[in-house]
């Protein structure tokens, strides 16, 4: 009994040992820290084995050796050197003929990390191919093993081998020992004895923890599934023109949420970005993952673009795409966007929840009186920063007085 226990245990620390070394060896520190600045920043317009709005960057490293100022330089402010008149950069926005964003709060050490990453997944792509691999390292963006499918289903067919492994041991036992007692003749082996015995060896506390644990952990994660999908359905969340997803664009490829509501930082409204804005990518990104050409093709037939050609069509009459509006506040309520994100320092998941994780956008909050009011009777005011000793909050600012909210 004992033995078994342990076996149990020894198995389970090495099996979680395996995890992290395959963790471990496969990022580098710095690469790690590498891998999130290319998602967020970069991962929109670049891949590392193949171009897309941009160049490939797998190779960035050597192309630039002995250039790396000129380098750190444009990867911080593309724009500005090329406004500047800067030849290369020049060069390369006549080429691809989309302006690279600017990253002006980026540090060399961001810079840094996302150069080790990039090299590295570019080394490991061409070993990869001239291993003869066909897979490699894919889109750069997807190397931690626990994201991936495979990784769960090399798990379980590990457990299912281990159980036949299990039964087949349970069943030479049973004819060893049958054997045994036909030999010294006594009683055969029964049925029933087999299974008391494998039953006192379930009934080994160890063995009884961790299986609950194991059905404790999956129903939770069950129920807190369960009653998202709940939450889901009490907030709005109509019907989209285009099946725009903001998981894809602002989580999977980590698209900031200025780049297309570009007012929240500077006006009252957040703004939906215009086709325009859509067409920065999408005049390249002809298709999807989840709906092939189908649904891009919606902002085509808006703006006037033939995808074949690669062109405007001449004298197309654009129309608007007619985004169903999910938050309305009624008209005499008065809220700014840039003074709760800018001065109040907020963030946007405060108010609208997790929207990089939503297929569909949805109301999140309430939006009423009752909920605006909660917030600044706690929240502390941080213009005020180290100098808020008292810890002024926004109702000590005024901001519970009718007037401030409403017109
Ligand atoms: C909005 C799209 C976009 C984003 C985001 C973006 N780039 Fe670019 N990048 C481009 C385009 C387009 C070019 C080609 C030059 C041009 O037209 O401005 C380019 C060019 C480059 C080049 C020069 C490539 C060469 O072959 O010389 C490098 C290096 C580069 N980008 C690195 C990055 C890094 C690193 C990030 C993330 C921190 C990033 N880019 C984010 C669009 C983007
Ligand atoms: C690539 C462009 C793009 C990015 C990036 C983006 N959004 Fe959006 N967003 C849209 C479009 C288009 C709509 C209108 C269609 C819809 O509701 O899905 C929208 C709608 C919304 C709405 C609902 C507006 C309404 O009608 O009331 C919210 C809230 C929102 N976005 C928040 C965010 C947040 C938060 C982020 C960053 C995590 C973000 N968005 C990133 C394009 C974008
Ligand atoms: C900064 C770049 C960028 C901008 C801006 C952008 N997209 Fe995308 N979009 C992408 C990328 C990247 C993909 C995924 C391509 C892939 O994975 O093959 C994509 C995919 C899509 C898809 C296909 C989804 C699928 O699963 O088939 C639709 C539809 C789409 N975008 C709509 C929009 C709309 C509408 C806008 C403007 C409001 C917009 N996009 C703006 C980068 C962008
Ligand atoms: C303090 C809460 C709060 C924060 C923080 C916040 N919003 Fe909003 N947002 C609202 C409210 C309230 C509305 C409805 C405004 C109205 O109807 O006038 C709204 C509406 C919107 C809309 C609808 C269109 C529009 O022009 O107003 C978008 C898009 C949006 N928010 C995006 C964002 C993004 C992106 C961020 C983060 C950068 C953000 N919001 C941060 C509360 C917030
Ligand atoms: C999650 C917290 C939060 C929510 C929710 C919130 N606010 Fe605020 N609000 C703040 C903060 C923080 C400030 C202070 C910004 C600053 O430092 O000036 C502020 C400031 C304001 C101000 C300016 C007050 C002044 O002193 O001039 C107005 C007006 C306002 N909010 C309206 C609203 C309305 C209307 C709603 C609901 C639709 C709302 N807020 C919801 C956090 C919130
Ligand atoms: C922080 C912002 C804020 C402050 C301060 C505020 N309100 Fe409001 N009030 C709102 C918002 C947002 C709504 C709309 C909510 C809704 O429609 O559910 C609203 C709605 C109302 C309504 C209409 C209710 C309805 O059912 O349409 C009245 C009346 C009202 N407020 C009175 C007041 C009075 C009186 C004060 C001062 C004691 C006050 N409000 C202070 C944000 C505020």
């Amino acid at each position: 009994m004992l033995r078994s226990a342990h076996f149990l245990k020894i198995f389970i620390l090495t099996f979680s040992l395996m995890l992290s070394w395959g963790g471990s060896s496969l990022i580098a520190q710095d690469a790690a820290a590498g891998q999130k600045v290319f998602r967020s920043y970069c991962a929109a317009c670049h891949k590392i084995d193949r171009a897309m709005t941009g160049p490939q960057l797998g190779g960035i490293n050597e192309k630039y050796a002995g250039d790396e100022e000129w380098l750190y330089s444009w990867i911080r402010n593309a724009p500005e050197l090329i406004n500047a008149g800067d030849p290369k950069a020049v060069a390369l926005f006549e080429e691809w003929g989309t302006m690279m964003q600017a990253n002006p709060t980026m540090t060399d050490a961001d810079i840094d990390n996302v150069l080790a990453y990039i090299q590295q997944e570019w080394v490991a792509s061409q070993t990869a191919t001239a291993d003869g691999g066909a897979t490699g390292a894919g889109g750069g963006d997807q190397a931690n093993p626990l994201d991936q499918p495979q990784f769960y289903y090399a798990l379980f067919a590990l457990v299912a081998v281990l159980l036949l492994i299990t039964l087949l041991l349970l069943v030479i036992t049973a004819t060893l020992v049958s054997a045994v007692r036909a030999k010294e003749e006594q009683e055969p082996l029964r049925l029933s004895e087999i299974q008391k015995r494998t039953w006192s060896l379930l009934k080994n506390r160890f063995v009884i923890t961790a299986i609950s644990l194991i059905v404790l952990v999956g129903g939770l994660t069950k129920w807190v599934e369960w009653s998202r999908g709940i939450s889901i359905h009490q907030g709005y969340m109509p019907e989209q023109p285009i099946k725009y997803s903001h998981k894809l664009h602002a989580g999977e490829y980590g698209i900031e949420c200025e780049y297309c509501h570009s007012g929240v930082t500077k006006s009252k409204n957040a703004w939906i970005p215009s086709t325009n804005v859509c067409m920065n990518c999408h005049k390249l990104i002809q298709e999807g993952p989840k709906y092939g050409k189908e649904e891009i093709q919606k902002i085509y037939d808006a703006i006037g673009f033939d995808p074949a050609k690669g062109q405007y069509i001449e004298g197309y009459e654009q129309k608007a795409v007619e985004w169903v509006r999910i938050h309305n506040l009624p008209d005499h309520a008065y809220f700014n966007h840039a003074q709760h994100v800018v001065v109040g320092g907020l963030e946007c998941q405060t108010c609208h929840g997790e929207v990089q994780e939503m297929e569909v956008v949805y109301q999140y909050s309430t939006l009423s009186m009752g909920w605006c009011i909660n917030c600044h009777r706690e929240e502390k005011v941080k213009t005020l920063g180290k100098e808020n000793p008292e810890g002024l909050t926004v109702e000590d600012m005024g901001g519970l007085d009718c007037a401030r909210c409403h017109y």
